[in-house]
């Protein structure tokens, strides 16, 4: 018997999973670890707490491993990360992660350098802070001692990839969420890091996400318990990944996935970008394909968050059982999740999470549960979004932890007006990425067809017009809040 491994280096942990060849999940192992938010709006993490994560979830998976032989591995990732390591590999600084917003300033430089339009031209988005490219202008400016040790810029996955097999590597979809790649030609764009004094030996070889990218060291042999020499494939950006693992790898098919972030992903045969960025157009992980995406940042963060403030006491399936007796529009509170700033489709890093319309009769459960409307709210600008690009949406799958609570599905498939399918596999990213494995250890001939063979539909989630027109009533009162607070962000921001 043969097995594939799909590691997920996630915001809130590292999930790694063990898979046969035809996608079935054999065993699964998570660690959690710390996100540093020093200032407010700032987000960190330590390399060191991944690697750790992934050396103690592989050496389970490499113990349940009994039957046969481990023969590829992917590895998939929070994109974005800035990730900086010194002549001697060491980690110089925390990593600066996507959810941080301290580059605002970076990021009208980069505009104002490049100039929007070949910006757009050749980075398919507008700079944001999100973005890996801000973030090492803002080290650069900063920590320039820190920028006078760097040797090597990594993303999170690639990061660990070094340390599995040695290489400095990545691939085109998480690159692209660099803003230093030309994501028409899939390789690093000469003009965007001259023009940013960014050295473009720092950057690693840039990869298509199924090709073989190393194998792993006797040295991660022997902190993982794997066996020295298996395959390492390019891997992907999460949502990238996850497109994978929920079988989007045609045009016509969409996903959305809630973890940290909440993402609503279709695929594209062509580099399509809105012009107002608001939405992000990266390289996907079919080799010469591309996808476009809308960003909540806030998403299964805001769920996590409420529960570990205000809800501890209960699980997470309590609190859902508990918002399932509230009705449609939490009996007139909205929530606006821009906890750490939003991206699609106000793109305002100083926007901050609210409840609106608090009454003394709301109860907790009331707050919980507009807590999952406003987040699928977000998420249905993006579907919106998507739709005046002319992209079909209606093909539409839900991953990711939000995926497997039953009413949050409910919610989404009655807010978008649009059915929505679930998997077998719910762990869509680590899935995607055992695929990518399986192609760059020659289980499969494509990314197509390691698709075709592992990728299951479960169900599906019905909605109800009646329910859709009753929440688009309150869609319609939530879209009119953040231009009626956009100054007042601004103003607290500065206080
Ligand atoms: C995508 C994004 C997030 C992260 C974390 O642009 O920033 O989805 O990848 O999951």
């Amino acid at each position: 018997m043969k097995y594939l491994i799909g590691i997920d280096v996630g915001t809130s942990g590292t999930k790694s999973v063990l898979f046969d060849t035809n996608g079935k999940e054999i065993a699964s192992c998570t660690e959690e670890y710390p996100l540093y938010q020093p200032q407010n709006g700032w987000a960190e993490q330590k390399p060191e707490d991944w690697w750790n994560a992934v050396c103690k979830t592989l050496k389970y998976l490499g113990s349940m491993a009994t039957e046969g032989e481990i023969c590829g591995i992917g590895i998939s990732g929070q994109m974005h990360g800035l990730v900086m390591l010194d002549e001697n590999n060491e980690v110089i600084r925390n990593s600066i992660i996507w959810c941080d917003g301290r580059t605002t300033e970076e990021c009208k430089e980069i505009e104002e350098i490049i100039g929007h339009d070949r910006l757009m031209e050749i980075t398919c988005n507008p700079a944001l802070e999100g973005f890996t490219a801000g973030k090492i202008r803002w080290v650069q400016k900063h920590e320039p001692e820190n920028y006078a040790r760097c040797k090597h810029i990594l993303l999170p996955k690639d990061y660990i990839r070094f340390m599995l097999t040695g290489e400095y590597a990545t691939e085109v979809s998480d690159a692209s969420g660099m803003q230093l790649l030309d994501i028409s030609a899939r390789c690093w764009s000469r003009e965007v890091c001259e023009k940013l004094d960014i050295d473009m030996s720092l950057l690693a070889k840039v990869y298509e996400s199924p090709e073989a990218t190393g194998y792993v060291t006797e040295d991660a042999a022997q902190k993982t318990g794997l066996k020295a020499g298996i395959v390492v494939a390019g891997g992907a950006g999460d949502n990238a990944a996850a497109a994978i693992g929920a079988g989007v790898c045609k045009t016509g098919k969409a996903f959305t996935t809630i973890g940290t972030s909440g993402v609503v992903f279709a695929h594209t045969d062509k580099p399509v970008f809105d012009k107002n960025g608001r939405i992000h157009t990266f390289c996907c992980a079919v080799p010469g394909k591309w996808h476009v995406m809308g960003v909540t940042q806030a998403a299964g963060l805001s769920v996590n968050w409420f529960r570990n403030t205000l809800a501890r006491d209960v699980s997470y399936k309590e609190l859902d059982n508990q918002c399932e007796e509230i009705k449609i529009g939490s009996d007139k509170l909205i929530y606006l999740p821009y906890l750490m700033g939003e991206r699609t489709p106000i793109l305002d890093v100083n926007s901050r999470g609210v409840f609106f319309g608090l009454s003394a009769m709301h109860t907790r459960a009331h707050m919980a549960r507009a807590v999952m409307e406003g987040v699928s709210y977000s998420l249905y600008s993006c579907v919106e979004l998507l739709k005046d690009l002319d992209i079909d949406v209606s093909d539409m799958v839900a991953c990711g932890g939000g995926g497997k609570s039953k009413l949050w599905k409910k919610i989404l498939a009655d807010v978008y007006g649009i059915d929505v399918k679930t998997l077998v596999s719910p762990e869509c990213a680590a899935l995607g990425v055992a695929i990518l494995g399986g192609v760059a250890a020659g289980v499969f001939a494509s990314v197509e067809e390691g698709c075709d063979i592992c990728v299951a539909e479960k169900e599906k989630t019905e909605y109800e017009s009646s329910r859709h027109e009753e929440y688009m009533k309150f869609y319609g009162l939530y879209s009119k809040l953040y231009p009626a607070l956009k100054d007042s962000f601004k103003e607290l921001s500065r206080l």
